[in-house]
């Protein structure tokens, strides 16, 4: 039965349609494909996602809420989806705040309100993120400590979202899972994450500005990770009434960013010229995942230290760029 995978042509979207095209399941790919980073790496991801015949791809935008019925009433009934589309970035939500609004908050709106109305609806599973955990600072982060501090809107947008699904949840008994994601990195990743822009620095023999002086930690996941957790997400609709259930989805393993820098350059064969910046309005100093819930639920267990995700995230950016 087909699933509908929005945000297809995103970093993440991407992988959970190949991973879902590569079982056999058909998938309706929907992104708006916007300019927020280099629409050429959307677009590289989707002509790969093309070659799959059980692929269709609609470039449409959430926000226009009214069309989504009727954009998807051809492919028939369709009874899960995986919502990954949303405007991501801490820092450019600064800048453009009004953009999160539509992506993340009507964007989410459309596609309950879609849910809602499809007949048999099974699941619905959508990113949320580990920033709506703010300024806490008891480590790790647990599903069951309190979310109403966020340092950013893009926070905020997500911790909404949350919050919407559980009303839909308990007003329509749509079942739904909501996943936070813990800093996600690998091959096709997002030109706007430290992990780009540092392989970007590296190789170019140009300097990285390092945050908070470096005195920052994360809790990095490989994206192989983070899909098998989404599959299993999706394969486990919440039994709790109402349907809705929120999980971690991290690498349980904080790691100090010039960890991460100096496993990068032994990846690279460079040294980085670093220059110590201080902390960036609306970013966290470090995030660390409790997963014991989704280990218990969903089976999840991630296998990807940085030490072996970094060489490959690097070996991607190698063939990608030709360099
Ligand atoms: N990558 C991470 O580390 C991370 C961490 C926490 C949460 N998340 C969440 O995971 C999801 C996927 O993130 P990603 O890293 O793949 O980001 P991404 O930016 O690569 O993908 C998001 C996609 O959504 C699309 N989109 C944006 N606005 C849209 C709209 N109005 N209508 C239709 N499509 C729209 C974009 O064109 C983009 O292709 C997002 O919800 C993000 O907030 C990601």
């Amino acid at each position: 039965m087909t699933v509908l995978v929005t945000g297809a042509a995103g970093f993440i979207g991407y992988h959970v349609a190949e991973a879902l095209l590569g079982q056999g399941e058909p998938v309706v790919g929907l992104d708006i494909v916007n300019s927020y980073y280099d629409v050429r790496l959307k677009e590289a991801r989707l002509e790969r996602l093309r070659r799959h015949k059980g692929f269709t791809f609609i470039k449409a935008d959430l926000a226009e809420h009214e069309k989504l019925a009727t954009t998807l009433a051809p492919f028939g009934p369709i009874r899960r989806v995986v919502h990954l589309a949303a405007q991501a970035g801490v820092r450019y939500s600064l800048e453009h705040p009004f953009e999160y609004i539509g992506a993340n908050i009507i964007g989410h709106l459309a596609i309950l309100e879609y849910c809602r109305h499809a007949e048999g609806f099974e699941h619905l599973v959508y990113a949320s993120s580990s920033s709506v955990y703010g300024g806490n600072d008891k480590l790790p982060f647990s599903v069951d400590d309190r979310v109403d501090r966020p340092v950013s809107l893009y926070a905020a947008t997500k911790r909404a979202d949350e919050l919407m699904s559980h009303s839909y949840a308990h007003l329509y008994g749509i079942p739904q899972t909501g996943l936070r994601f813990f800093t996600v990195y690998g091959p096709w990743g997002r030109p706007d994450m430290a992990m780009f822009l540092f392989a970007k620095a590296i190789f170019a023999g140009e300097p990285i500005r390092v945050f908070n002086r470096g005195d920052m930690s994360r809790d990095f996941t490989f994206i192989e990770d983070i899909v098998a957790g989404i599959l299993a997400a999706l394969r486990t609709p919440p039994a709790s009434k109402p349907p809705h259930r929120v999980y971690n989805l991290g690498n349980n393993n904080s790691e100090p960013l010039l960890k991460l820098i100096a496993v990068m350059e032994k990846a690279i064969g460079k040294k980085a010229k670093q220059i110590l910046e201080p902390m960036q309005m609306g970013d966290v100093q470090a995030t660390y995942a409790d997963i014991d819930a989704a280990r218990r639920d969903l089976g999840f267990e991630p296998r990807t230290p940085i030490e072996v995700g970094v060489p490959k995230f690097v070996a991607w950016y190698r063939e990608y760029h030709g360099v």
